[in-house]
C-alpha cells in the first residue's frame, strides 16, 4: 500500500496513521521498537517503569534505536497521566525532555506543563479528549492535537461514538489533527476515521493480543475469545469508569464503588488522597491480573474484542491492518461510479 500523507504523518514521517496506544501494564519497549520498525508510532505509559532508572533505560535505548536506524519510518511517543494525584508527573516529564521524545499524548487532567516543556526542543504533545469542552480546554493551553477516545475504547471510554466525536471536532478546531481512539481493529476503520476528518487512528486493544505484549496468555487468550458483549465499565478500579472484560471474578468484585468510596472521592478535603489511594489500589489489581494462573481477573480491554480472533506478532499486527486498509479503499473505488 502506498504511505498516507497528512498532518499527522508528515510531522513524524510516518508511513501510516497509526498509533499504538500506549496500555498500562501492557506496552513495552519491544513492542515500540517494532512500531518505529513497521512505520507507525509506538507509545507506552511512562507508569510503566516504577523506578526512574528504569524508564530512564528504556528512553535512552529508544533514542539510541530511532538515531541508529534512519530506514525506519516510525517514531515514539509517552503517555504521562498529567491528573494531580499522579506524584510521577515531573520526574517522569524531566527524564523525557532530557531523551527528547518526539510526541506526547496527556490524559486526565491539564496538559499545560507537558506542552511547555515540550515546547523547548520541538516535541508534540497530543490531549486526550472525549468531547468538545475537554478540547477547548487542552486547545486553550497549545496542544498540537487531540486523540479523541469514544465509545467502546479500552481503558477510560468516553460517552460519544466517533462518527459523531470526529466530524465534531474537525467543525471546532478545523486546523488541528484529530485521533480517532475506541473500537478500531481493522484496517478499514482506520479508512472511515480518515474519511471523517481524521488524521489517524489510536489502537490499543489489539495489540493486547501480540506475541510482545507484556501480560498473560490466559489475558491474551481472553481478548480472543471474548466478545463485544462481555466488555463492562467498571469504576472501582482507577475511580474513573474503565472498560474490562466481564469475567467471573469481575462479576464478583462488582463495577460499583460503595457509598464510602464514593463519599470520600467527592469530599474535598479527601479528593485528592483518596484518588491516589484508589488509584494504587488499582493498579496493584491490573498487577495481580497478569500473573499466569491467577484467579482474579481484571482485564482491561475494548469492544474491538470482537474482531480478534487470533494472537500475532506486533509486526503482523500492523501489516493486517495496512492490508484491510488497501483492501478497504479498492472496495470503495469500485462503488464511485
Ligand atoms: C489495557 C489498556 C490499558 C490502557 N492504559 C492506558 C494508559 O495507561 N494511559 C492512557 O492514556 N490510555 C490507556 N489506555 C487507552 C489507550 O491508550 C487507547 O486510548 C485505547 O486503547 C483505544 O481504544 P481501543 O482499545 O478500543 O483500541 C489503555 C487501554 C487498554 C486497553
Amino acid at each position: 500500500m502506498s504511505n498516507i500523507n497528512n498532518p499527522f504523518t508528515s510531522a513524524f514521517g510516518l508511513n501510516y496513521p497509526i498509533i499504538m496506544a500506549p496500555m498500562f501494564l501492557v506496552s513495552n519497549e519491544n513492542m515500540v521498537k517494532e512500531a518505529i520498525r513497521c512505520g507507525i508510532m509506538g507509545t507506552f505509559p511512562t507508569l510503566n517503569y516504577r523506578k526512574n532508572e528504569e524508564l530512564e533505560k528504556v528512553l535512552k535505548n529508544l533514542q539510541e534505536f530511532k538515531e541508529a536506524n534512519p530506514q525506519f519510518k516510525g517514531s515514539y511517543g509517552v503517555n504521562i497521566i498529567v491528573q494531580k494525584s499522579n506524584p510521577k508527573v515531573e520526574s517522569h516529564l524531566k527524564l523525557c525532555v532530557k531523551y527528547k521524545v518526539p510526541f506526547y499524548i496527556t490524559s486526565l487532567g491539564n496538559p499545560k506543563q507537558v506542552i511547555e516543556q515540550a515546547k523547548t526542543y520541538g516535541a508534540k504533545v497530543y490531549s486526550d479528549v472525549t468531547n468538545v469542552e475537554h478540547a477547548k480546554k487542552a486547545d486553550s493551553v497549545g496542544c498540537d492535537g487531540f486523540i479523541a477516545v469514544g465509545q467502546g475504547a479500552g481503558g477510560h471510554a468516553g460517552p460519544y461514538p466517533l462518527s459523531v466525536l470526529i466530524p465534531s471536532l474537525k467543525k471546532n478546531f478545523p486546523n488541528k489533527p484529530i485521533i480517532a481512539a475506541g473500537g478500531i481493529a481493522h484496517g478499514s476503520s482506520i479508512l472511515s476515521m480518515l474519511s471523517l476528518g481524521g488524521a489517524g487512528c489510536s489502537i490499543g486493544t489489539r495489540f493486547i493480543a501480540s506475541t510482545e505484549a507484556t501480560v498473560s496468555d490466559d489475558y491474551k487468550n481472553a481478548i480472543v475469545e471474548y466478545d463485544m458483549k462481555d466488555i463492562v465499565l467498571t469504576d472501582k478500579i482507577s475511580g474513573t469508569p474503565c472498560t474490562i472484560i466481564n469475567t467471573p471474578y469481575a462479576k464478583k468484585v462488582g463495577y460499583k464503588q460503595n457509598w464510602f468510596e464514593r463519599l470520600l472521592s467527592n469530599n474535598s478535603t479527601t479528593k485528592k488522597y483518596f484518588k491516589m489511594l484508589v488509584q494504587l489500589r488499582g493498579m496493584k489489581k491490573f498487577e495481580q491480573a497478569l500473573k499466569p494462573g491467577t484467579y482474579k481477573t481484571l482485564w482491561c480491554a475494548g469492544q474491538s474484542v470482537e474482531l480478534i480472533d487470533e494472537i500475532k506478532s506486533t509486526e503482523e499486527i500492523i501489516n493486517q491492518l495496512v492490508f484491510e486498509m488497501d483492501a478497504g479503499k479498492q472496495t470503495l473505488d469500485l462503488q464511485f461510479v
